[in-house]
């Protein structure tokens, strides 16, 4: 996967520009810049460094001049980056100049998802030919519960494993419940290290060290525990947090969190650098009520909707709520339901084996179905047509 930087002081470019690559399976975008070079803080520009983003869009339709400096500086710190000019294609001042700047392409505006994509796959080959050893930068995904005991670490752990059975791409689950992490548990797994022991080494951490303290599921399927006793949590601050998910996610394809249901600040941390957090509630009214809570939250740290997808677990069809309620209720669509069946959830979690890995039950086939839909898998052919039950028509 690409990684790619929008830059423009233009709020609608930034979107459309957003909503295009969304379009394509090869780039995600890593940050958006709302300024020019000049008008920036230096420190925000020098994140551009960090990024080490393959594609920086430029906009220099709103400042030909400072859009041309912009590419220019961001060169001198981020060689390695393909710069995409976008602008005023019958310009052809502005053509030249951003090629001599050091531009690899320059796309007319308003942008179309043809020649962005024909770009994009230029930098891809290169980029497969260049760079066997690059980072990778992987997809977090967080799992939050509204409320405690909404089922958090049944639907990541079941999720993960499912994930990396069908994907067969590298995927660590992450316990950050650090006080009462049961990952492991649910796994049926005993893990000699775990995440303080990744946080007390981040500063010398490479692929190596870090297979030492991770161990791995028979899924395929790697495991970065929770601490077993409360006194090891708190050398752990909230910066390492990040870097040991900033470092995962450079190893890992698919990155899944398991939080504790408070906003503390190791969650914090886990939700802030998320690709997707799921919000999973319960249809009980103090666990809708909470998840009406949260999603306020999130909109007060700046998430934006769709970074969120809320997942609703032990669901009863027999139940007077509906889908309608529960959506006005909290006035966000629900992505997911994950029926009610209590007796394959404690088998599963009593023996430490994921669902995927033991049976054929609804709640399996729609953990399947869920990871199929986050990860854009075509389902598998089945041999004969099923009547489609009502849960298979959730999550459209
Ligand atoms: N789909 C389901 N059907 C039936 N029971 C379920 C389902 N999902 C979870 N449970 C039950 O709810 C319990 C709590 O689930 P889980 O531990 O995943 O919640 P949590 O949100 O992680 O809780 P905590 O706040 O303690 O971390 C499980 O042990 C299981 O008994
Ligand atoms: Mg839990």
């Amino acid at each position: 996967m690409l990684s790619a930087i929008i830059i423009s002081p233009d709020e609608q470019f930034r979107d459309a520009t957003r909503e295009l690559l969304e379009g394509s399976d090869q780039i995600e975008v890593r940050a958006e810049l709302n300024n020019f070079y000049s008008s920036l803080d230096s420190w925000i520009f020098n994140e551009i460094k960090t990024m080490e983003a393959d594609v920086i869009i430029v906009d220099v339709v709103p400042d030909k001049e400072q859009g041309i400096l912009t590419v220019e500086k961001i060169l001198e710190i981020s060689k390695h980056s393909h710069i995409f000019v976008a602008g005023n294609g019958t310009d052809a001042d502005v053509i030249l100049r951003s090629m001599r700047a050091g531009a690899k392409e320059f796309l007319s505006t308003p942008l179309e998802s043809q020649p962005l994509f024909a770009a994009i796959e230029r930098v891809s080959k290169v980029h497969t030919v260049a760079t066997k050893e690059k980072k990778r930068f992987g997809k977090l995904f967080t799992f939050f519960s509204a409320k405690g005991g909404t089922g958090s670490t049944v639907v990541s752990t079941n999720f993960a494993v499912s994930l990396v059975e069908q994907t067969k791409k590298p995927t660590i689950l992450v316990d950050l419940d650090m006080q009462l992490g049961e990952v492991s548990l649910f796994l049926g797994m005993k893990p000699a290290f775990n995440i303080v022991d990744v946080a007390d080494n981040i500063h010398r951490m490479d692929e190596a060290l870090l297979k030492g303290f991770i161990k791995k599921h028979a899924s395929g399927l790697d495991v970065l525990a929770a601490p077993d006793s409360l006194e090891k949590v708190e050398s752990v601050g909230p910066s390492q947090i990040v870097q040991i998910l900033q470092f995962l996610k450079n190893s890992y394809e698919y990155v899944v969190v398991d939080t504790s249901n408070t906003f503390d600040d190791h969650t914090v941390s886990a939700l802030d650098q998320s690709s997707t957090i799921f919000l999973i509630s319960n249809t009980d009214l103090p666990s809708l009520r909470n998840a009406q809570r949260c999603l306020s939250i999130f909109e007060r740290m700046g998430y934006k909707k769709e970074k969120i997808r809320l997942l609703i677990n032990r669901y009863q069809k027999s139940l007077e709520i509906r889908t309608k309620d529960i959506e006005e209720t909290l006035n966000f669509p629900v992505n997911w339901f994950f029926p009610n069946d209590w007796p394959t959830i404690m088998n599963a979690v009593n023996s430490g084996v994921p669902l995927s890995t033991v049976n054929h039950s609804e709640i399996a086939g729609s953990f399947a179905s869920f990871v199929q839909q986050v990860a854009g898998i075509q389902p598998p052919k089945q041999p004969e047509k099923k009547k489609k039950g009502l849960l298979g028509l959730f999550g459209k």
